[in-house]
């Protein structure tokens, strides 16, 4: 590493007042965080437009001087926007180059910029922002994903197919009941999606180091020009806290999840085997080895991105855990996990609300799937419990029997001669074969939340009114 002696790079024309020579290459490297957190500019800009407004309003600084500021700030988001803008890595973040060029563009009155405010409230300021509008972004997404789900669902309502419990058949239920379960998923991810933006809508510039300032400042001006709710009320805890971040990964994470259960969902149901469903060719790829595959990557890669968003989750709370307050560089680290995480999880949702409204659903296939294993075996131990007045118990006893029975003859329940049934228990009828088909058994379960057609229709006009 060099020494000082042999350094002849200058300090940082920021704040290297008190440096006699510039940092090693590496101290730069390490430092430097333009190379993501330029994603910032919108919201750096948007913030010192209205810094700066708000301190000419308390006279802190001249009209004039404000107005070179605010006129310089709107140049250098056009040259940021067309690409005419060269970042430099030298300067280190965002604010920093914005700042530098902005001093290049109107002189000294640029100078008059930082006053009464710091980096740390800087950051704090952007980096809420853009996750605010992240979140809006998200909602959005959720929506058009819950939506997807609601036409599916109607168009579904009566369609059986078997419903699983340890992936084994269960009970019959339709394809229109599936679908409303992902869409009390996604619709949870979105109420938690609304809460994290009231959370975060308070404005952390103003707080500036940490300590807040001497200068005469208004707060709720800049708050309210910005569009947060109000000011947040402790400057330590603002240039602190990055709970907003984290909040943003964690409900990430829990949407994640969901759309990874979906996505596993869709790859065993468009498997041959069990051929519940087509995805479109617009969701899907060829092999290059094996012509007749359909491969759905799309929703293998949905699964995949659930693991690097829990990584970055895991990654800024182990971040943090350890900070004394308030500002630490560490906070830098806070970034690119959101980033990659809100790029993976738009994606995510993107492709599969693209394969919920794409894919073909093969009801003759569910409905000779929703048949088989026995799934109205329950249906037979309510009949005999109902009809015959069994308890439960015996009546599951007598059931099992009976499965036993089919199993060992290689038929259904609702193939299994009278007289076998009646030999297992005598007071069985034939209206028993009412309750033995799979449409009888969905139609049956009317209970509030049940997978009747009746009531996943019920289910459906809820969230189409909330949606
Ligand atoms: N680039 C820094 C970050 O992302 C900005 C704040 C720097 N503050 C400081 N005191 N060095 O956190």
């Amino acid at each position: 590493m060099a020494d000082d002696t042999t350094d002849t790079k200058s300090s940082n024309q920021m704040w290297g007042g008190r440096f006699a020579s510039g940092p090693d290459a590496i101290m730069e490297e390490i430092n430097a965080s333009i190379g993501f957190d330029k994603k910032l500019f919108a919201q750096d800009i948007r913030g010192s437009i209205a810094h700066a407004t708000m301190l000419a309003h308390q006279g802190i600084i001249s009209a004039d001087d404000k107005d070179k500021i605010v006129h310089g700030l709107n140049t250098i988001l056009s040259e940021i926007e067309s690409g005419n803008f060269e970042f430099s890595r030298q300067l280190e973040d965002i604010h920093m180059n914005v700042e530098a060029r902005l001093a290049t563009l109107i002189g000294p009155a640029a100078g008059r910029l930082h006053t009464a405010r710091s980096r740390n409230d800087q950051v704090a300021l952007d980096f809420r922002l853009w996750v605010k509008e992240e979140l809006q972004k998200t909602e959005q997404m959720l929506t058009g994903l819950i939506a997807a789900f609601l036409d599916r669902a109607e168009e579904h309502a009566e369609s059986v197919m078997p419903g699983f419990t340890h992936l084994q058949t269960a009970q019959p239920v339709t394809f229109g009941h599936h679908c409303m379960a992902y869409v009390e998923m996604f619709g949870r991810d979105r109420a938690r999606v609304r809460h994290a933006i009231e959370h975060l809508d308070e404005s952390p510039i103003g707080a500036a180091a940490l300590a807040g300032t001497g200068y005469p400042i208004d707060r709720h001006m800049t708050a309210k020009a910005l569009g947060f709710r109000e000011p947040t009320r402790n400057s330590i805890d603002t240039v602190s806290d990055r709970d907003f971040a984290i909040e943003f990964l964690s409900i990430a994470a829990i949407a994640g999840m969901h759309l990874s259960r979906l996505a596993e969902e869709i790859v065993i149901w468009s498997t041959p085997q069990f051929g519940f469903v087509r995805l479109s060719d617009a969701f899907s790829t060829g092999s290059s080895i094996m012509p007749q595959k359909k491969n759905p990557d799309a929703a293998e890669l949905v699964r995949a991105k659930t693991g690097r968003i829990n990584g970055s989750l895991v990654a800024l709370l182990t971040i943090m855990k350890g900070l004394p307050l308030a500002y630490s560089k560490d906070m830098q680290e806070d970034k690119e996990q959101v980033f990659d995480a809100a790029e993976s999880l738009e994606l995510a949702i993107a492709a599969m609300t693209g394969m919920v409204r794409d894919m073909t659903v093969n009801t003759a296939r569910m409905k000779a799937a929703a048949g088989s294993g026995y799934s109205t075996a329950t249906d037979l131990a309510d009949w005999l419990v109902r009809e015959a007045s069994l308890p439960f118990r015996d009546a599951h006893h007598v059931t099992g029997r009976a499965v036993a029975l089919a199993e060992s003859k290689g038929c259904d329940l609702a193939e299994l001669p009278l007289s076998d049934l009646q030999a297992i228990h005598a007071d069985i009828t034939d209206k028993v074969y009412d309750v033995l088909t799979v449409e009888a058994s969905v139609a049956s379960r009317k209970s509030f939340g049940g997978t009747a057609p009746s009531e996943v229709r019920r289910q459906i006009a809820f969230w189409r009114a909330r949606n």
